[in-house]
């Protein structure tokens, strides 16, 4: 190499290196505080992991006593905690996060051809979902294909939706829940080029738009339908206070649901919708300094009832997609604006656990079923996988390093 082509080569990395030291300078404190704690928190949860028995594999909340509760791969739950090791990897670049990432995503395979339930988007678009994008293997996509035809199968084109679940007292129960699943669905649609995976994405999409929500725009939890008419049986709910209250990570997921459905189509009934879901959350938030709802939006304790952290996590996420598709800038500051406020929540102490406390999780004070007396106040996997979603997205926009 020539003396001018070797200045030029120490010239550049010199150049390189003051802008990743100013761009980490310039990123706050309580952002650093919080890669760093879910970096450390993750990794610490994989060493408590290393002597699992049996064959639930994944870690979902913990016990009154402090101990895992351990998920199965058929678990709802299954995708998050990889997907949440990826996310943190992304976030990071620590290899170590990324070889558990890889050992806990593998470990779902079999799901692929799992049509029990309606969830398979959750469990492998997080996990298999982000392998692909971060760092990928051969299968990845073969697999990722097979699951989405294995939630076709749940796909009744009679009613025109896809089937939540397979118990209770419903003909044919579909959830608000429902709608994130729609993500592999549409991804699948572009990766094969089959028109089937996002016709079935739109049909489930505009029948829900048309049936679950109010006129303010609050979403029923379950709305089931008469087979094979498809016309609507019931609207009420299973998670939330009541059948006319809205519970809050039932409000997350359709502003999250809309936000991920218009991107795939531009349809500006789904922005409409999701713009709207984004004004009831945000004008109804427990006061100005606080972000994190309540578990329901009408539950009578309040101010005394627990917030759920998780509702707030897939909030801020959605937000931070929302904000870039809305074109009045006032409105789009708004979202970022809120989004960044629940990330600082989250990230202060009444929220993120301190290193190696919570067994490793996390983030606090979620509500997984209310109703159900099951998992209340306690931290819960997906609270972490749209908390760290919501930092990717944040660390993106605002072009930290
Ligand atoms: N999808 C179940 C829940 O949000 O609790």
């Amino acid at each position: 190499m020539r003396i001018r082509q070797k200045m030029y080569v120490v010239v550049c990395a010199i150049s390189l290196l003051a802008v990743c030291c100013a761009s980490w300078a310039n990123t706050p404190k309580w952002f650093k505080n919080a890669v760093k704690t879910s970096n450390h928190q993750l990794l610490f949860m994989a060493d408590q992991l290393k002597d699992v028995q049996g064959k639930a594999y994944f870690p979902r909340t913990l016990k009154a006593d402090g101990s895992y509760v351990m998920a199965k791969v058929q678990d709802w739950t299954s995708g998050f905690y990889p997907g949440s090791l990826w996310l943190a990897y992304k976030l990071t670049g620590n290899e170590d996060l990324a070889k558990e990432a890889r050992k806990y995503t593998n470990l779902l395979e079999e799901i692929q051809y799992y049509t029990g339930n309606h969830d398979v988007g959750f469990m492998m678009y997080c996990s298999y979902g982000n392998a692909l994008r971060l760092k990928p293997e051969q299968k990845d996509t073969e697999i990722l294909v097979n699951t989405s035809n294995s939630l076709c199968k749940r796909f009744n084109p009679e009613v025109g939706l896809i089937r939540s679940w397979d118990f209770g007292k419903w003909s044919y129960p579909v959830i608000i829940d429902n709608m994130m699943n729609l993500e592999l669905l549409f991804w699948a649609s572009g990766q094969t080029g089959n028109s089937k995976f996002h016709d079935i994405a739109i049909a489930h999409a505009d029948k829900t738009l048309k049936n679950h929500f109010r006129e303010n725009m609050t979403s029923y939890h379950v709305v089931s339908y008469s087979v094979p008419s498809g016309d609507v049986e019931s609207k009420g709910t299973f998670q939330g206070y009541s059948d006319s209250s809205a519970w809050a990570r039932g409000q997350s997921w359709g502003l999250y649901g809309y936000t991920m459905c218009y991107r795939f189509t531009k349809n500006p009934a789904y922005l409409d919708a999701a713009c709207e879901i984004a004004h009831f959350i945000m004008e109804n938030r427990p006061s100005n300094k606080d972000y994190i709802p309540y578990w329901d939006y009408n539950t009578p304790d309040i101010p005394n009832a627990s917030r759920d952290a998780s509702a707030a996590a897939i909030t801020a996420s959605a937000l931070l997609e929302l904000g870039e598709y809305i074109k009045d800038s006032k409105l789009s500051d708004s979202c970022i604006e809120y989004a960044e406020n629940i990330l600082k929540q989250l990230s202060s102490s009444d929220y993120l656990a301190k290193k190696s406390e919570n067994k490793g999780f996390i983030l606090k004070h979620s509500v997984g079923n209310f109703p159900g007396n099951s998992e209340i106040d306690v931290p819960l996997n997906y609270a972490d996988y749209y908390y760290l979603e919501a930092l990717t997205r944040y660390k993106e926009r605002k072009k930290f390093n």
